[in-house]
């Protein structure tokens, strides 16, 4: 089986955070009018340390029925962002000295145009930074176009380094938003890869304008783990949301919602078999994208005949993603799910299984002055 370390620049132990962005609560709502928001604009708050370090997870966006309203975060994959306060940056503003990794040469150094750059502008503007300028490098360990949310993770790990240097002044729904503004640059105005990539866990987005968000908690006790195939296809969101009907008829509202519902109940039951049945289950967005991605529906297949709980399309594609309870079980679907790739799509793929990220991006280092 073909495994990839698309998150490996370099082997990662992911450090528990030094500097949590605080403290995960099962329900988080975001009030831009709160008068904190107003006094923290006219701040200008001095940074605490001179550099800091990042790592965001990447995410399961769709979860099936969850289109744009459920994620989840997983272990072990994801990017990178550090900062520095960088006197030669004018004050105020961020530069991009430096992006590694994975399809490094496709990603702008204008931070205006760059996920990680966006993301750290808009926290800086959230801040009221107007004394200091930062310069941001960018480890890429996430594909692009890859369906595992890697524009979010770029953003998130961004927004938590620039939020880090400054003393976590932000709350975990100002530092979804300010993803927001990267991801609905970059690839549309959907949270449901930033919003785990920064929580951790299962995450549902109950409403957008404002925000609110809720995690939901899959039990610590039960094992699961995600088969992620990722083909070697590119599959920008972009293009991939363009692919989908504008309008949906009754049948299929009333069905999606209730598999919506069913994985929702299935994830805080820790109900696995639950929670493939409803991952399977869409109606509405996987029938439109599936045919898109050379050989998906012979993966997907190849996945349930291997014994997995169930299967859909990772975000907007291309990678597959399967759930299954046995890392060793997992790594035989993944073998299977490899192989329906290259015989039906004609296409290489490589296999991941990887845990829920129940933490979500983290400071991992921090150097002070
Ligand atoms: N919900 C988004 C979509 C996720 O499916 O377009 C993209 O990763």
């Amino acid at each position: 089986m073909a495994v990839c370390h698309f998150s490996a620049p370099k082997p990662i132990t992911i450090p528990p955070s030094t500097h949590p962005v605080s403290t995960p609560k099962p329900l988080f709502r975001c009030n831009l009018s709160l008068p904190s928001k107003t006094l923290l604009i006219n701040a200008d708050p001095e940074p605490i340390c001179s550099s800091v370090k990042a790592f965001a997870p990447a995410t399961v966006a769709n979860l099936g029925p969850g289109f744009d309203f459920l994620g989840c975060a997983v272990d072990g994959l994801g990017d990178f962002v550090s900062i520095s306060v960088e006197p030669g940056v004018r004050p105020g503003e961020v530069s991009i000295s430096d992006i590694s990794g994975d399809n490094e040469k496709k990603l702008s150094k204008n931070p205006l145009s760059n996920c990680a750059g966006i993301a750290a502008i808009e926290v800086m503007k959230m801040l009221g930074v107007r004394s200091v300028g930062l310069s941001l490098s960018l480890e890429k360990g996430l594909p692009l176009g890859s369906g595992l949310g890697s524009s979010a993770a770029s953003a998130a790990a961004a927004a938590v380094a620039v939020n880090g240097i400054f003393g976590n002044k932000l709350s975990v729904d100002e530092l979804v938003l300010a993803g927001l503004k990267s991801e609905e640059k970059v690839s549309g105005y959907h949270a449901d890869n930033v919003a785990p990539s920064i929580m951790g866990g299962f995450v549902l987005i109950r409403n957008y304008k404002p925000l609110d968000l809720i995690q939901l908690k899959f039990p610590s006790e039960n094992n699961l783990f995600f088969v992620l195939v990722t083909p070697d296809f590119e599959a920008p969101t972009k293009k991939m949301r363009a692919a989908l009907p504008a309008e949906i008829g009754m049948p299929h509202h009333v069905w999606n919602c209730s598999q919506a519902g069913a994985l929702v109940a299935a994830v805080l039951q820790g109900d696995l078999v639950g929670l493939g049945k409803a991952l399977s289950s869409d109606k509405i967005v996987e029938p439109r994208r599936a045919p898109l991605i050379p050989g998906m529906e012979a993966v997907k297949r190849a996945a349930i005949e291997a014994g997995a709980f169930g299967c859909t399309i990772s975000g907007a594609g291309p990678t597959a993603v399967a759930v299954t309870d046995s890392e060793q079980r997992g790594k035989e679907i993944g073998k299977q799910m490899v192989e329906a790739f290259l015989k039906e799509g004609n296409l290489k793929a490589c296999a991941n299984v990887k845990q829920l990220d129940r933490v979500g991006a983290r400071l991992i280092k921090t150097i002070q002055h």
